[in-house]
């Protein structure tokens, strides 16, 4: 057995002595998302520090654990706080929490982020539908031995973000009357922001908004046949794009300004994919 695979098994084994709680869709919060796990019915939680093998975040504001519950009667599992590549991880464990919701038995995906606003059309507060990404400015976390019994070498990603579930969070967020664009989603490794020539070059790929995460947890759930969909928040606009020099304190403000919003996005999306 592959040793990426032996570390998967073991936190499954390591959640399985906790919990045999079998989650039908699973939820990556994002930055000013953090608390939405709060206020769900929450049934049992498992902080990442009591799972064996688990990558344990260090970004300050998020919390560390798994939590099982129900968002109108659909059993999830959702991740309040995920592990990102500029923690020091190698790619393989940035994605193994994604991949452990889908060996839980999880089917479906929710991914969110914070992100900065590439497309000059879109606001500070806004919220994007990820139609796709690119992921050039990252090591692929399917690179090494392939790990048969989750998916196959080379898995076609011709639809990561599922065009199912897109058409029903368009609708839920247009009968909620919250503001939803589309776009493509350009993963970096972080931590630093982009340059303004990195945005420019975003925008001349056809990206909309960048980020430092996600992307790779869409890919590695697509290779083992989950169906996936992204929204980002819009928290800033990438570096050049406005005079303003970035500052993790603005994309926490944003991120909070409007995380009422976005919970009710979530929610109600959860209930009908
Ligand atoms: N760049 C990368 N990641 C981000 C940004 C950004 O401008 N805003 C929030 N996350």
């Amino acid at each position: 057995m592959n040793d990426t695979y032996r570390k998967l098994t073991t936190c499954l084994e390591s959640v399985r002595a906790k919990t045999d709680f079998k989650p039908e869709a699973a939820l990556i919060l994002g930055s000013g998302l953090g608390d939405y796990a709060d206020g769900i019915r929450i049934e049992t939680a498992i902080d990442y520090t009591e799972i064996e093998g688990f990558p344990t975040s260090t970004v300050a504001g998020h919390k560390g654990r798994f939590v099982f519950g129900y968002v109108q009667d659909v059993p999830v599992v959702v991740m309040q706080g995920r592990v990102h590549y500029y923690e020091g991880y190698p790619m393989q464990d940035v994605v193994l929490p994604t991949r452990l919701m889908g060996l839980m038995g999880a089917k479906k995906l929710v991914l969110t982020n914070a992100a900065g606003g590439v497309n000059p059309d879109f606001r500070p507060g806004c919220f994007m539908l990820l139609t796709d990404h690119i992921t050039t400015g990252i090591p692929s976390p399917l690179i090494g031995a392939n790990l048969e019994e989750l998916g196959p070498r080379f898995p076609d990603m011709s639809e990561v973000y599922s065009l199912r579930m897109r058409e029903i969070i368009k609708l839920e967020a247009e009968k909620l009357d919250i503001p939803l664009r589309e776009g493509v989603y350009v993963q970096f490794t972080g931590p630093a922001y982009e340059t303004p020539a990195e945005v420019r070059m975003c925008r001349l790929w056809g990206g909309d908004a960048v980020g430092m995460s996600t992307a790779c947890e869409a890919m590695a759930a697509r290779h083992m046949g989950l169906e996936v969909c992204g929204i980002s928040c819009i928290t800033n606009m990438a570096a050049g794009i406005s005079k303003q020099p970035l500052d993790h304190k603005e994309v926490q403000e944003t991120a909070d300004r409007v995380s009422a919003q976005f919970k009710e996005l979530i929610t109600a999306v959860i209930g009908k994919i």
